[in-house]
């Protein structure tokens, strides 16, 4: 996810200074080259991460979210006062990097999604009590570089994650219940994936393109007592909200316990 963003900001152009660091060359290797880039792997420069983050303007803690407080505990005694640091690490509070972070530091909270790879994200911004508004319109600005951004209360963090986080899965699981609905009627396997994938993707272009609502989107395809009608009759008596509503509380209840360390 790091490196989604990283593509973006570079691609961009809206910094044109960046050090990335990474524990394995592999990875490392990976990024050399990139406009205005320079990639260090720990393996080769162990201290790289304190000396990088000493002359940070912003600092992007991209790691797993276990290994958050081991690397915070290693950068916060360098840090420079003003220096703000976003977290895109799923379950890790602000209060958490504030404990162990030097007092002042501007620290922000972010729940980016994986159509950040095509510069489609939908991230969720939660900003500390340390950040100014400049702060946070400058954090806003880096993630718009792969999508949109949505501000909110960090409180509101998990619940945005059952949306816009685990959304794309359930866009994928109904493109694969609508290719097998495809198959069941004759269609070779190639021709299906066709139909639905291309349906799904055709639809959130016309979204997108129209900024129409949906449901009026919907209406236009459905004619009084057509074929289309018939269909969404039987997908409403599934009650797909109620699905939606007790998937999402699903998502949300795990999140709390991931939180509780269950
Ligand atoms: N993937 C998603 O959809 C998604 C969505 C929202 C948020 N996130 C969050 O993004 C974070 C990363 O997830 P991911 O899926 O991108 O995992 P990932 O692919 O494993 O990325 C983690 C990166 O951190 C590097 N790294 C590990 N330890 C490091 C250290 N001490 N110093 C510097 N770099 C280090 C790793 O490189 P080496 O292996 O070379 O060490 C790797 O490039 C997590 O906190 C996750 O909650 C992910």
């Amino acid at each position: 996810m790091g490196g989604a963003i990283l593509h973006g900001v570079v691609a961009s152009g809206l910094a044109t200074s960046v050090t990335v660091t990474n524990r394995t060359t592999e990875r490392a290797a990976a990024l050399v080259g990139l406009a205005g880039v320079r990639s260090i792997a720990l393996a080769d420069d162990p201290g790289a991460n304190a000396a990088s983050a000493a002359s940070a303007d912003i600092v992007l803690i991209g790691v797993k979210p276990a290994m958050v407080p081991e690397l915070l505990r290693e950068i916060g005694p360098r840090l420079r006062p003003g220096t703000i640091v976003v977290s895109i690490a799923a379950g890790v509070t602000i209060a958490t990097f504030q404990e162990l972070l030097p007092p002042g530091i501007p620290v922000l909270r972010s729940m980016p999604n994986t159509p950040a790879l095509v510069g489609k994200a939908v991230t969720g911004l939660a900003a500390g009590p340390a950040a100014t508004a400049d702060d946070v319109a400058v954090i806003r600005r880096l993630f718009e570089t792969v999508g949109t951004v949505v501000d909110l209360p960090e409180s509101q963090i998990d619940a945005l994650s059952t949306i816009s986080g685990s959304g794309p899965a359930y866009v994928f699981l109904l493109i694969e219940e609508l290719t097998k609905a495809a198959v069941g009627m004759g269609f070779a396997e190639a021709e299906a994936r066709v139909m639905a994938e291309q349906t799904f993707i055709g639809a959130a272009a016309l979204l997108d393109a129209t900024h129409e609502d949906p449901a009026e989107l919907r209406r236009r395809v459905t004619s009084p007592n057509g074929t289309t009608e018939r269909a969404i009759t039987v997908l409403q008596e599934a009650r797909l909200a109620d699905v939606f509503a007790r998937a999402t509380d699903a998502a949300l209840a795990r999140a709390r316990e991931l939180a509780a360390g269950r």
